[in-house]
């Protein structure tokens, strides 16, 4: 596999906290990555520091080979990084298929492409993630559960190589959550986009989701490797865990 991302030694604080204490990790193409940790351990400030909503104080992004360190959130996008939010906010009055449209329009072929292509895209993506039928639904009426596969099939129709989905199945029934990770696995196998996840608490879904785990405590990567080995680690287990596996 080809390396997509890299981040190399990356230090932020924020006043006297060192959110991030040099963090070096890399993602493959077409890789499922999750990132786990206790709150507080720095997952949300690395996401932010990936994406470009933070700029790091020490450290670089590397992307496709490119160090993209310096560049601003929407030229990351247009470079193919894509981001879902914990709360989803569609655009309410519009439909679940003109939401979807609009991911299209801005995202890496932003410019390349007009509104009847992006509906095209729109219809088949929500045909992938399984929501077809509910896409003349004004997406303000559309459940929970919904909300976050729009979502999700939002951030998909930016046509991203890197997808990071933050805290996607917080809250979620297992049902739901096992739906997510079905859409978002077909979607790899669909598109061989790499997708990096954060997921606070929900173990069960880390196992079935991830091939590959990073767990961050204080700011540093601690362990690293498959799901069924660094969730037996006996440090994972301490710091994290509180030996609840
Ligand atoms: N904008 C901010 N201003 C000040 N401190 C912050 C900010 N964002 C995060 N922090 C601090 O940085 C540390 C890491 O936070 P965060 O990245 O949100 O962790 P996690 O997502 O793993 O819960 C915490 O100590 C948190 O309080
Ligand atoms: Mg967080």
């Amino acid at each position: 596999m080809a390396e997509l991302l890299r981040v190399e030694g990356v230090v932020k604080r924020f006043g006297g906290i060192t959110a991030l204490d040099g963090v070096s990790l890399s993602i493959e193409q077409g890789e499922l990555m999750a990132i786990i940790g206790p709150n507080g351990s720095g997952k949300t400030t690395l996401f932010n520091v990936i994406n470009g909503v933070l700029k790091p104080d020490a450290g670089k992004i590397v992307f496709e080979g490119r160090d993209i360190t310096g560049l601003p959130p929407y030229k990351r996008v247009a470079l193919g990084i894509a981001r879902t939010f914990q709360i989803p906010k569609p655009w309410p009055n519009l439909t679940v298929r003109e939401n979807v449209a609009i991911g299209a329009l801005f995202g890496s072929m932003q410019g390349r492409i007009g509104a009847r292509e992006a509906l095209e895209i729109a219809d088949e993506i929500l045909e992938i993630v399984g929501l077809s039928g509910k896409a003349e639904v004004e997406a303000g009426k559309l459940t929970v559960p919904e909300k976050k596969v729009l979502e999700l099939a939002r951030a998909i129709a930016m046509r991203p190589k890197l997808l990071m989905l933050d805290e996607v199945v917080a809250g979620m029934s297992p049902k739901d959550a096992d739906r997510i990770v079905d859409v978002v696995k077909k979607i790899r196998d669909e598109y061989n986009i790499s997708v990096v996840s954060l997921v606070e608490h929900v173990m069960r879904v880390v196992t079935k989701f991830a091939e590959r785990v990073v767990v961050m405590h204080q700011g540093r990567v601690i362990r690293e490797g498959p799901p069924e080995e660094v969730l037996r680690d006996p440090l994972v287990q301490r710091v994290y865990l509180g030996g609840a596996l």
